[in-house]
């Protein structure tokens, strides 16, 4: 397509997914332009981010698509996933709810997406361990227990930020 870079030697699609409120648009900021905001609003329709990475020798440009958590604001579900080799599914640690919300986030992305896309389960704002809600173990066991990648991050402190997309991206290169 005319959006490839010519120095780019893959382009791949990748969806942020999770509650409202849990993170997912300023770990698009920290990954895509080291950005953070504390008062960030909440995501109406759909946003994307491009970032180039070199993985493995290869450059790769990784187009991140984010959306709202809040069901008001959400864009047409089956278009949001078409063409996504990953998915990064965000919750935040100090909301349990976010957590137990994952289930049904799932269910969604195993209806509309590919059947092999690569799914990193991501346990957002680590930083707030004072009121943490779900250990790390426990988001690590259901990860396994559904064949997820796993691991915890914290956009404001940008603990782990990069690890995820670079995880995500070496799984499908
Ligand atoms: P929707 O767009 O509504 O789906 O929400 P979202 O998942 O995109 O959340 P957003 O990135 O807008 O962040 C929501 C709030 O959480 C903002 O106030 C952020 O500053 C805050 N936040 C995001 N990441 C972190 C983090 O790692 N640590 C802490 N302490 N706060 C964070
Ligand atoms: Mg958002």
């Amino acid at each position: 397509g005319d959006s490839i870079d010519e120095e780019c030697d893959y382009l791949f699609k990748a969806v942020l997914i999770g509650d409202s409120g849990v993170g997912k648009s300023n770990l698009l900021s920290r990954f895509s332009k080291d950005e953070f905001r504390l008062d960030s609003k909440p995501t109406i329709g759909v946003e994307f981010a491009y970032r180039n990475i070199k993985v493995a020798d290869r450059i790769v440009k990784a187009q991140i698509w984010d959306t709202a958590g809040q069901e008001r604001f959400r864009a047409i579900t089956s278009s949001y996933y078409r063409g996504a080799l990953g998915a990064i599914l965000v919750y935040d640690i100090s909301r349990r709810q976010s957590f137990e919300n994952v289930r049904n986030w799932l269910r969604e992305l195993r209806e509309f997406g590919n059947l092999d896309m690569v799914i990193v389960l991501v346990g957002n704002k680590s930083d707030l361990s004072q009121s943490r809600e779900v250990d790390e173990e426990e988001g690590k066991s259901f990860a396994e227990a559904e064949g997820l990648c796993f691991m915890e991050t914290s956009a404001l402190e940008n603990v782990n930020v990069e690890q995820v997309f670079l995880v995500m991206i070496s799984k499908i290169h």
